[in-house]
């Protein structure tokens, strides 16, 4: 691929103890920090729906992190991407003042098809699309953008089965990493047992207690990989401040059955803070790309 950067070079690090500022990639020239972790999907989804010219997002999370924040966040970012391709909308939250923001958001892209559902996703989500609901050809992709514990690992399980078809939605999975020695540290009832359990899909998170932050990645990247079958899985670190300064405060993990998928989301690290390419640009430098919605292509 003309112009792109493989990402087999993009090291996936050990970031150390989580109170250690994590060390920059060398090969990555513009890491991803909190702040612009909605332009890195943003972006890559503005390149993967270039070529297939059509798409679904799905948003289980999708309110604003910070509801007096003006600045933009993800669902909004999506929605305001030009061209507009991506056709169909599907933005889940549970915190009234925020689905108010949603449904406002909705009205202002009337031209769009925007569905706004209130109530806890891991619920509402299997309700309101059921496995097999989406069409096998469609480009679906879905952000899992929790802060810590919300996104239950059956939700995970149900959106691989939303298609049928050996291509399942690509999910965007936020796995917090700078606090989650506390938070684990912090559960002590019934309740929080249960809820982490629901969490991690089975009992042993005990486990993650004794791990080191990277076997944690580990974990979850197999677990998408090898519990449900996704066939490129990475991990792509966030950090807390600009340039890779600071700690690692999530890893966003990828799951993808394309296997220009990992390159696509490369190019869309690297460049996640730049203006968006001008289209001639990225018809010049993506433009013979393909990608089969269907057909999971041998690599
Ligand atoms: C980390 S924020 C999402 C940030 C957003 N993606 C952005 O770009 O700013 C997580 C959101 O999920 C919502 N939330 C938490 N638990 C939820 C659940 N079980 N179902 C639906 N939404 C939930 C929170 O109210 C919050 O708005």
């Amino acid at each position: 691929m003309a112009g792109h950067t493989s990402w087999e070079k993009v090291p996936l690090f050990d970031p150390g103890p989580e109170i250690e500022p994590t060390k920059r990639p060398k090969s990555v020239e513009q890491p991803v920090w909190s702040e612009n972790k909605a332009d890195l999907i943003a972006r890559y989804l503005r390149y993967f729906v270039f070529i297939t010219r059509h798409g679904t997002y799905i948003d289980a999370f999708a309110g604003p992190q910070t509801i007096r924040s003006d600045r933009a966040w993800t669902a909004q970012l999506v929605l305001e991407s030009e061209p507009k391709w991506l056709r169909h909308f599907h933005l889940f939250e549970l915190a009234p003042s925020k689905v108010t923001r949603l449904n406002d958001l909705a009205t202002q892209h009337a031209d769009r098809n925007v569905h706004v559902y209130p109530g806890n996703s891991n619920r509402v989500l299997p309700q309101t699309l059921p496995a097999d609901s989406i069409r096998a050809r469609e480009a679906t992709f879905c952000l899992l953008d929790q802060r810590t514990f919300e996104c239950e690992w059956a939700l995970c399980e149900h959106i691989a089965r939303l298609r049928p078809g050996p291509t399942k939605p690509e999910q965007f999975y936020f796995l917090a990493n700078f606090w989650m020695s506390r938070a684990l540290a912090a559960i002590s009832t019934e309740e929080t047992e249960r809820k982490i359990a629901a969490w991690l899909g089975d009992d042993d998170w005990q486990l993650l207690r004794s791990q080191r932050p990277a076997e944690r990645r580990a974990l979850f990247v197999d677990k998408f990989r090898d519990l449900l079958g996704y066939r490129f899985v990475e991990a792509w670190p966030i950090f807390q401040r600009p340039r890779g300064q600071g700690a690692t405060m999530y890893w966003m993990i990828h799951a993808s059955d394309h296997p220009e998928a990992p390159h696509l989301m490369a190019r869309a690290y690297r460049r996640a803070i730049e203006p968006p390419e001008p289209l001639d640009q990225l018809d010049f430098e993506l433009g013979d790309l393909t990608i089969d919605t269907c057909t999971a292509a041998e690599d």
